[in-house]
Formats: C-alpha cells, sequence, structure tokens
C-alpha cells in the first residue's frame, strides 16, 4: 500500500469515499492497524487513560506523546499518523508551534488539538508553516472538567450553531480536517455538508467523511463501561488483524456505524 496522505483523504472527501481511522499507541499495533488498510491512525491522548489508567486525559505530557508517536511511526506501514497534542501543550500559539514541533519530529503527520474558534490563530501559525492540523470539535475530554462530564454535545440550538460556526472558521483559519465526538447525528451531518474539508466521527453518527474508535473498546478490551457508540469488532474476528479489517471495510461501506451508534 502506498503512503495516505493529506492529499489522498481530501480526494475521498470529494469521491464521497469514507475511511477509518484507529487509534494506536505503540510499533506492533501500528503494523498490525496499517496492515489491515486503516487509512489513519491516532496516537490519541486516550493512552493517559487506556494505557496509563489515569481517569482523564489531563495527565498526559507531551513528552509521552512523542514516545508512542515515535513508537507508532517506527511500526507504521503507510498510514497517515495523527498525534494529539495534550492538555495545556497549545494554550498560546507559540506553545501550540512548540509542542506540534516535538509531536511532528516524533514522526506525526498531522496534530489534533481540542477547541472552538480561539484556536483559529495557532491553526493559522501551524498551516502556513507546514503543520496541518485537526480540530477536535463537541465534546473535548480535555475540557471534562468545565463541561461536567463526559456528555453530548450541541444539543439545543445555541450551542449546535456555534459549533457550525466554529467548524467553519476553523476550516477558513487553515484547518486540514475536523474531529466531532459526541454530537447528535443530524449535527455532524450537517457540518460535514457545510465544509469541504474531511471530518471525522466518533459518537457522531452515520454522516461524517470518517470514523474513528479507541482500539481497545473495538477489541472490546475494556474495564468498564462501553459507550454506546462503540462496536465490538472481535465478535465476528477470528484474529485482531481481521478484526481491523472488518472495521476498516464497515466503514468504508457505510455499515458501520449504524443509526443505533449516534445520537439524536
Ligand atoms: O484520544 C483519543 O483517542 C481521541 C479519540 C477518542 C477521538 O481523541
Ligand atoms: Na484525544
Amino acid at each position: 500500500m502506498s503512503n495516505i496522505t493529506l492529499h489522498t483523504l481530501s480526494a475521498r472527501k470529494q469521491a464521497g469515499e469514507k475511511f477509518a481511522v484507529l487509534t494506536a499507541y505503540d510499533a506492533t499495533f501500528a503494523h498490525q492497524v496499517s496492515s489491515a488498510g486503516i487509512e489513519m491512525i491516532l496516537v490519541g491522548d486516550s493512552l493517559g487513560m487506556v494505557l496509563q489508567g489515569q481517569d482523564s486525559t489531563l495527565p498526559v505530557t507531551v513528552e509521552e506523546m512523542a514516545y508512542h508517536t515515535a513508537s507508532v511511526a517506527r511500526g507504521n506501514q503507510g498510514a497517515m499518523i495523527m498525534a494529539d497534542l495534550p492538555f495545556m501543550s497549545y494554550a498560546t500559539p507559540e506553545q501550540a508551534m512548540e509542542s506540534a514541533a516535538t509531536l511532528m519530529q516524533a514522526g506525526a503527520h498531522i496534530v489534533k488539538l481540542e477547541g472552538g474558534d480561539w484556536l483559529c490563530e495557532s491553526v493559522s501559525l501551524l498551516a502556513e508553516r507546514g503543520v496541518p492540523v485537526c480540530a477536535h470539535l463537541g465534546l473535548t475530554p480535555q475540557a471534562v472538567n468545565k463541561l461536567g462530564g463526559y456528555r453530548v454535545q450541541g444539543r439545543d440550538k445555541h450551542s449546535a450553531l456555534k459549533m457550525l460556526e466554529d467548524a467553519k472558521r476553523l476550516e477558513q483559519a487553515g484547518a486540514s480536517m475536523l474531529l466531532l465526538e459526541c454530537v447528535p447525528s443530524l449535527l455532524a451531518e450537517e457540518i460535514t455538508r457545510n465544509v469541504d474539508i474531511p471530518v471525522i466521527g466518533i459518537g457522531a453518527g452515520p454522516h461524517t467523511d470518517a470514523q474513528v474508535l479507541v482500539m481497545h473498546d473495538m477489541l472490546g478490551v475494556t474495564t468498564g463501561r462501553i459507550p454506546k457508540f462503540v462496536k465490538n469488532f472481535m465478535a465476528d474476528a477470528d484474529s485482531v488483524q481481521e478484526a481491523f479489517r472488518q472495521y476498516g471495510e464497515q466503514v468504508r461501506n457505510g455499515q458501520f456505524p449504524a443509526e443505533e451508534h449516534g445520537f439524536e
């Protein structure tokens, strides 16, 4: 498989073809995920919870993200690698550039930051300097204390309109992708239609351009409650690699997620 780039994934959106994203945090799983044809690997700060056992993503540092990004890059077979900028590592545009430099030098191809239109200046500066950015909207777990818990966002008219406006502004500022977490399916569909950049969803219904899941969740390897938007791909697979392959296939052919995995 030749290397997946931003160009590949933008062309998929224009062609109306979906793509799959999965988290991985180490070389061996990165090898398996990319060999299974998953287009993009997310080195998510969810590693704070799934690998470190923290009860939020807030304790994760840039150095930890760089360590896992470098590990993933060594195992990767041609997928595009996205790495999360962790909590408070992009509070100012200067910090954003310094933190992004560390992750790009570790092997990321694109960085992800959480927030709305306040991110526009950082997004522009990064894009101008050659760093593609994905803006994460909706449920932004680094803001869990402000949000008052892990809850669906954009349910009322005001916050839905604000999210749509933020999405357009971030695209204008130079964002290369958007990620929507836990937003009503209809709102996610509306946002996806109103921007030209690829929109990745998680708990955002079936109408986004791409989907992402945390690997441990889709393998059924968890310690707690399974969110509604997760599907266990080990149920019909006889190997982990086959579960990854089926996930990619079901995202591309529109079988996953179904309406039942989304929110109204
Ligand atoms: O950290 C992560 O894994 C994420 C996804 C849940 C979108 O940001
Ligand atoms: Na994250």
